[in-house]
């Protein structure tokens, strides 16, 4: 049976795996095929891996798999990071946050020495926006923070919520707002302007923080891109 190309380019990013790594394990529907190849290789080659996980969704994922799940210690580095994204750029600036993890995922890949992203080719864009940028609020102000958003950007702002209808709350009690750009010219400049905003814990752009995006192919293929020089 030919495997999707979310399973191709988890399993992919698994063969990065050595014995003895600190390993960031990354949230959502395509890292979770990263953790369930290194839990195989784990097991099947016996090795000795310790991984940090970016939500408890993982964290249950991966200790059921037999992972040794530890937390984030001070001053701790990753040997690597891997994680899915919503969408990327040729600069490898993504939006994450899709699942609300965003928070966790970007304070585990900056600890990390190597940050790879496993996508496939439907989260390439030339152009960042089309996926609603998801930015975590302190759940007190979300009315007020999604105000003050759509006042500074002019852009509509949607409090996302659970399947059944109620605010969706984060593994860190944390709202999402779903900031409806449609094109973002000036990431970098976007990001720092919203995270300067009362009320915002972290947005889901994530800036000079992916080294390498493995993108999978209809065909089989997997790309690896890297930023330009
Ligand atoms: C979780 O909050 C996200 O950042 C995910 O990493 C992102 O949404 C990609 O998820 P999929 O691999 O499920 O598309």
């Amino acid at each position: 049976m030919t495997m999707t190309p979310k399973e191709l380019v988890g399993k992919t990013a698994a063969k990065r795996i050595h014995d003895g790594m600190l390993i960031g394990l990354g949230t959502g529907s395509t890292a979770k095929w990263f953790t369930h190849y290194v839990a195989e290789r784990v097991r099947d080659e016996n090795l000795m891996v310790r991984c940090v996980c970016t939500s408890d969704a993982t964290e249950q994922q991966a200790r059921a798999a037999g992972l040794n799940v530890i937390p984030l210690g001070a001053g701790m580095t990753l040997d690597i990071c891997v994680d899915g994204a919503d969408e990327f750029n040729s600069d490898l600036i993504l939006i994450k946050g899709g699942g609300g993890a965003h928070v966790r995922e970007k304070i585990v890949a900056r600890a990390a020495r190597q940050v790879v992203i496993v996508t496939d080719s439907s989260k390439r864009v030339a152009t960042l926006g089309a996926f609603p940028l998801p930015v975590a609020v302190l759940p007190f102000a979300a009315e007020s923070t999604a105000e003050l958003l759509h006042q500074c950007f002019e852009v509509p702002v949607t409090q996302r919520t659970s399947p059944d209808g109620m605010p969706f709350v984060s593994d860190d009690n944390l709202a999402i707002l779903d900031l409806h750009f449609g094109v973002i010219q000036r990431p970098a400049l976007l990001d720092q302007r919203i995270r300067q905003l009362p009320g915002v814990v972290d947005t889901g752009l994530f800036v000079g923080i992916a080294h390498e995006v493995l993108v999978a192919h209809p065909d089989g293929r997997v790309e690896s891109v890297r930023p330009p020089q």
